[in-house]
């Protein structure tokens, strides 16, 4: 299966005017992060190291690695945020999703913790979001109910 979404990639590649970016970008696009796999077999079929794939999907924030979670929660953890406690609200939520270090994403794929930047609404801080949803004034204490909504 992970051939033949690569080949319809490759396909849109000879067709235009792709580059590792733009493969990387559809390879995001189709799985939902940059599959091992699928770097393998794009490096094998463009005779292409598969590290110059990986470079430049290390050097952007844009791409992951791993799978994601079907909820990203976003804490936001710049100054106004920060002062307020955003960083126990992550731990909290870590802590209750049960994220190994290292990781950012549950077991159950449900969702993934990440810290963010300022959004703008630093008169509510500390802010998480939850996909297109904002949550101000949040607290570690309350983290729970904002992933209940979620489960
Ligand atoms: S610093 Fe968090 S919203 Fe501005």
């Amino acid at each position: 299966m992970i051939n033949n979404k690569c080949q319809i990639i490759l396909d849109k590649f000879h067709d235009g005017n792709g580059n590792v970016t733009t493969i990387l970008q559809d390879m995001q696009d189709t799985f939902g992060y940059i599959p091992e796999d699928a770097v393998d077999w794009f490096s094998k079929k463009l005779n292409i190291p598969a590290s110059n794939f990986f470079g430049i999907a290390t050097f952007y924030d844009e791409f992951y690695l791993k799978p994601r979670g079907k909820n990203i929660v976003t804490v936001c953890c710049d100054t106004a945020c920060y002062v307020k406690g955003a960083e126990n609200i992550v731990a909290k939520m870590r802590s209750d999703l049960k994220i190994a270090d290292g990781e950012d994403t549950s077991d159950d794929g449900k969702f993934t913790v990440q810290k963010g930047s300022c959004v703008g609404a630093c008169s509510i801080a500390p802010v998480v979001t939850v996909g297109t949803k904002t949550y101000g004034n949040a607290e570690a204490d309350k983290a729970s109910d904002i992933l209940k909504e979620y489960e």
